[in-house]
């Protein structure tokens, strides 16, 4: 089993309909239940912000201070984590001319929100995730791409360094500047973070296709197969500098087309994630709608596994409504399943009845109008 990172300590202030909260944890999981609109979403999201990012609902911070607050808010944490025991404050000032996330570790200001990977690593799964098959590439694509950040902290920055370049790319042709020698440095420079993101992209699906396969046995869900499709499709068991040869001359040869089309029309950001359900050999986004959440709680436990086999430690988990329209028998089956993961996991539902079958594997809370009571 890998190490549990486990929060023991939560609070907030002024955060969504929080003036206040705190919560003390004793490392199993956590259940939250509650009417609708009480703050349990909230609360997972306040957790949420503990890996880098806008957190799970990728909200503006503007939204995420409590109405009628005075400053920003702030979230306060600590647990046992990759590197032992930790202290986690972030939130934001709304005294600073531009909103920026401020974040300390041990009490220390931190670099940049990408240390918080070095002490945890927060997976979710929310009901707004249920359009992921049906919807557009775009939220795919993040879903994808927050997949395999949580294996490898350095895919965000490629992924920004690449946007960057494509922007000024997209500019200079914009504007009619067809620099052969400026425009070439910079296609360069997008060939080798473009490819480096659909190498990370790949070998991310490979091992989590190997995971999946080797428990399709056992796992109460259907099974995903796994495709990135759109760019390079079916090259990348070639040479990585070959790509990259491959992806400059093409970025060289489609400038004209380019400009007239305002953007780059080849790259990883126009890669798909295409998932099929295995037993049924159907597209997932041509299954019906349960099927599609079981074949989406599958990956995200099955992915949830791999970063804690590849790190040694289990991720945090939030699954927001995951007992929603599962009869007892499969809830039961996905509460063994998340148990065995060995990581603490955070679950929400209006009633607590459907937790039950947790009994003494969890820690259970009542959330009411911003508050919580265990
Ligand atoms: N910035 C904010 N300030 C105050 N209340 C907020 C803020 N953002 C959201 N809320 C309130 O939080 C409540 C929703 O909480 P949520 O955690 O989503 O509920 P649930 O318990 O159903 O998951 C809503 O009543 C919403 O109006
Ligand atoms: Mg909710």
């Amino acid at each position: 089993m890998p190490h549990k990172v486990s929060l023991s300590r939560l609070k907030l202030t002024d955060f969504r309909n929080y003036a206040a909260a705190s919560l003390v944890l004793d490392g199993r999981h956590v259940v939250l239940t509650g009417d609708n609109g009480a703050g349990k979403t909230n609360l997972m999201e306040a957790v949420s912000f503990l890996s880098p990012g806008r957190g799970m609902r990728r909200a503006a911070y503007g939204d995420i201070t409590r109405v009628g607050a005075q400053g920003g808010f702030s979230i306060f944490a600590e647990l046992d984590g990759m590197e032992g025991d930790v202290e986690i404050g972030t939130g934001i000032d709304t005294s600073d001319e531009v909103t920026t996330r401020r974040l300390r570790i041990n009490g220390t200001t931190a670099k940049t929100v990408d240390e918080l990977t070095d002490h945890l690593r927060v997976l979710w799964l929310t009901p707004a995730m249920d359009g992921l098959f049906t919807g557009g590439s775009s939220d795919r694509r993040r879903f994808l791409d927050r997949l395999v950040l949580s294996l490898d902290p350095e895919h965000g920055r490629r992924a920004s360094d690449f946007e960057r370049a494509m922007r000024s790319r997209n500019k200079l042709l914009d504007e009619g500047r067809f620099d052969p020698s400026w425009l070439s440095g910079i296609e360069e420079q997008m060939a080798s973070l473009g490819i480096a993101m659909a190498l990370a992209r790949q070998e991310m699906l490979g091992l989590l296709t190997r995971l999946i396969e080797e428990s399709r046995e056992t796992s109460p869900f259907p099974s995903a197969s796994l495709q990135l499709s759109g760019f390079m499709d079916g090259q990348f068991s070639r040479p990585s500098v070959d790509l990259e040869d491959e992806y400059t001359a093409t970025l060289a040869a489609n400038r004209y087309r380019d400009a007239g089309a305002g953007r780059t029309l080849e790259g990883p950001h126009r890669a798909d994630l295409i998932v099929h359900h295995r037993e049924k050999q159907m597209e997932a986004a041509r299954c019906s709608t349960g099927e599609q959440k079981a074949l989406l709680v599958g990956l995200v436990l099955a992915h949830a596994r791999l970063v804690g086999n590849l790190t040694g430690h289990a991720p945090i988990l939030l699954l927001d409504e995951i007992a929603a329209h599962l009869d007892e028998g499969r809830r039961a089956a996905l509460f063994d399943l998340i148990d065995g993961l060995g990581g603490q996991a955070f679950m929400t539902g209006t009633d607590h009845q459907m937790f039950a079958a947790l009994a003494e594997r969890a820690q259970f809370f009542t959330v009411a109008e911003g508050r919580v009571f265990e």
